[in-house]
């Protein structure tokens, strides 16, 4: 009898599979990433997409697949190795202590545990059967938000110190007829700048290699459609983060099949790992989350997921505040300051956050060229110290917030002179500065001491100091670590050491202050990803604080991050009008940058108002669902809502992008999303600026089931540039 080759190839391979194959289905609520050894004991993963509900089915997946040449078994490894048999992109790269550089591994064992309600860990061993290397893959899933996060250990069991070229977190593989993957660039104060590629054949890579806020060139967050390019509400669709503050590589491999392999992780480049004898090497996690229903809910899942399980204090509350950054910059005193504690008061905003250029005395902080690292209160500039301003603050009824860059240091302060072993620099080279400035070296426990103990020492002087604004300004060049050297160590572990360092400073922080809010700030947006919020409870989004250039920033991030942890200031930097500042900086967690006593009448009256109504909406913005209604990308306005659990509150905002009489007019109206079709709601606009009533009726009573087929139009003009809608239940 004749076989065609591919028969011929099912038959063998299923033989061989009903032999001892191992099938691991590791599931959400709706999906499943399912894993399976071949004949030879390496693990591959089989299936991405939804859940079967018969796990029996699991195991035969693979059998459909008929390719016909020797490399086909390669392209879906789980994990893949370097060296040996497998010559794809590696996930995994070793010199061994032998100087070798092949690596194997094969599948030992696996168990899954249950950890808490709707979420699981799966574990699964590898182990090189020649070298003694054994590497663990960690899926921990949550169910109810469909979301995954994916990490590795890789353990050297040898005698002696092996190197770990490449490390990756996760090597994932799908299987479609092509992938569209939207991911980021950007610039200061241009950050998050969108594109769109369609996959090529060969590899396609996000990378980051600025050390220190890395982000500012990339950020490791990916939005990947399968079979087309995915839309908010329709379409296959990954949307990824990168938990690692420091720099990564993700690389998407197209092969000859059309598979995609992902492998993502800590950046390779000039990153090579000394990882000594009996030790183990834990990679930063992969965070992902699935839909088949578009960009919008796969956003929504990740949304709560952060809410629910990373962000810190995600399901709490934030404040309000007045920061004097751009009302004085570095030109202030202490009576300025307190001047400034009525104006906070007056707007009715929680907190006042004292930014830079409050420290230093032998070369003061009175510019950013000199100071930074010097953390003492300027005696010309606070003379009473920072407790003074505190005790002001309370009495005027506001809590007191203050500025911190604690890893860096500008060569013209007292720590420079001190300490020159303390920073990142190349001796035998002039130094290179950003913003005239250079990087701690956190690799150095003495260093790791230095940057607790700013905040610590704030702390203990100040226990009232209610919130931190933590920056990052430089980038890191001329990567040299004096301590790696005295350690004997490679310096190749600056950039993994770093970003280790810096993150075990803020576990001890979070340990001995556990509750104080902190801004993650880079200059800008140069630092955000799910591990640094851990600890953090909200970030700094960009320092381009126009609002027309905001709606766009902010429509790009809240793809990835819940509005609560977007901070938006209103400032002077454009000139357009109070209200629209405003109404953008009410999309996700307001504050103000401006001398309140600038404003005119009209304009504080309405920023008052303003401030009440925020009080009256954030449980919304903060606590609700995502619905992005209207890209500003591909009409002339952005329309975004926010749904409360219950659908008895929502609130839309909307905003003309375009000076053009002819477009900004919104002439249909714009279709709600999440409510519940069945209830009756009444929609009424908030935040009218004073003397321009609304032209919305507030009486009228629509049903969830009009609002999100036939929609309301919210009469955007020219004259009606920004407008808030607040859609409430009637009960
Ligand atoms: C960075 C921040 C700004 C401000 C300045 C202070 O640029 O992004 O908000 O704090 O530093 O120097």
């Amino acid at each position: 009898m004749k076989y065609s080759l591919p028969l011929l190839f099912l038959l063998l391979t299923t033989s061989i599979f009903s032999q001892s194959i191992t099938t691991i289905p590791i599931e959400t609520r709706d999906f499943a990433l399912v894993l399976q050894t071949d004949q030879a004991e390496r693990l591959g993963t089989v299936y991405f997409g939804k859940k079967l509900s018969n796990a029996g089915e699991y195991a035969g997946i693979f059998l459909q697949e008929r390719h016909v040449d020797g490399n086909a078994g390669i392209y879906h490894s789980a994990y893949t190795p370097s060296g040996s048999w497998n010559l794809m992109e590696p996930a995994l790269s070793i010199t061994h202590a032998d100087g070798h550089v092949s690596t194997e591994l094969k599948y030992v064992s696996h168990r899954s545990e249950k950890l808490g309600e709707g979420i699981a860990l799966t574990t699964v061993l590898l182990r090189d059967p020649v070298y003694a290397t054994e590497v663990t893959l960690f899926y921990k899933t949550y169910a109810r938000e469909n979301t995954f996060e994916q990490w590795t250990t890789i353990k050297n069991g040898e005698k002696q110190a092996v190197t770990l070229e490449k490390y990756a977190s996760a090597n994932l593989f799908f299987t479609a007829n092509d992938y569209w993957l939207r991911h980021y660039h950007g610039v200061w104060a241009h950050e998050m700048k969108p594109e769109t590629t369609r996959l090529p054949f060969g590899i396609h890579t996000l990378d980051s290699k600025l050390g220190a806020r890395a982000n500012l060139f990339q950020p490791p967050t990916f939005i990947l459609s399968f079979d087309e390019a995915a839309s908010e509400n329709s379409g296959k669709v990954l949307l990824a983060n990168l938990g690692w503050s420091g720099n990564f590589k993700i690389d998407f491999e197209k092969d000859s099949y059309n598979g995609l392999r992902v492998i993502a992780g800590i950046n390779p480049a000039a990153s090579a790992y000394q990882l000594d004898a009996g030790k183990e090497f834990k990679t930063p996690s992969l965070i992902y989350t699935y839909s088949e229903n578009g960009i919008g809910e796969a956003s929504r899942n990740m949304h709560r997921w952060a809410r629910n399980h990373r962000l810190m204090d995600g399901n709490g509350s934030r404040m309000t505040l007045l920061n004097n950054w751009e009302a004085t910059y570095f030109d202030f005193d202490e009576n300025k300051i307190v001047g400034l504690f009525a104006g906070a008061k007056k707007l009715g905003v929680d907190m006042f956050l004292l930014d830079d250029g409050w420290f230093a005395n032998k070369y003061p902080r009175n510019g950013d060229a000199a100071g930074l690292g010097d953390w003492q209160e300027n005696r010309k500039k606070l003379p009473s110290g920072i407790g003074y301003l505190v005790r002001e603050a309370t009495k005027a009824g506001i809590k007191f917030g203050i500025w911190v860059e604690p890893e860096m240091v500008n060569p013209k302060s007292e720590l420079y002179e001190q300490h020159l072993d303390w920073v990142i620099r190349e001796p035998q080279r002039p130094e290179h500065y950003f913003r005239n400035q250079l990087v701690l070296d956190l690799s150095n426990p003495e260093v790791q001491d230095h940057v607790f103990g700013v905040l610590d020492n704030i702390f203990t002087k100040n226990p009232e100091v209610a919130y931190v604004k933590w920056d990052c300004n430089a980038v890191i060049y001329n990567a040299f670590s004096p301590y790696l050297e005295r350690k004997k160590l490679p310096q190749t572990q600056l950039y993994v050491d770093y970003v280790k360092g810096l993150y075990s400073v803020l576990d001890r922080l979070r340990a001995k202050y556990p509750k104080v809010p902190m801004m993650l700030c880079s200059g800008g947006g140069g630092r955000v990803d799910y591990e640094a919020l851990r600890y953090f409870t909200e970030f700094w989004l960009s320092d381009d604080t126009d609002p027309l250039e905001r709606v766009f920033i902010q429509w790009e991030y809240s793809y990835f991050y819940p509005m609560i942890a977007s901070c938006n200031h209103i400032t002077d930097w454009s000139k357009v009008g109070i209200k629209y500042r405003t109404d953008v900086a009410m999309m996700g967690k307001m504050g103000y940058d401006i001398v309140v006593d600038h404003l005119t009448p009209d304009e504080l009256a309405f920023s008052q108002q303003a401030v009440k109504n925020y009080n009256s909406i954030s449980d919304v913005v903060w606590h609700g669902d995502c619905y992005r209604l209207s890209d500003p990308w591909e009409r002339p306005y952005a329309s975004v809502l926010l749904v409360d659990a219950k659908k008895e509150r929502a609130v839309s905002f909307n905003y003309v992008i375009t000076n053009r009489f002819e477009f900004s007019y919104s002439t249909a109206p714009i279709k709600l999303e999440g409510l519940d079709p069945a209830k009756k709601y009444r929609v009424r606009e908030i935040n009218t600026y004073p003397g321009a009533p609304s032209t919305i009726d507030e009486k009228a009573e629509y049903s969830g089931q009009f609002l999100m087929n036939v929609g309301i139009n919210p009469d955007m003009s020219l004259k009606r540039m920004s407008v808030i809608l607040e859609i409430n239940e009637v009960k």
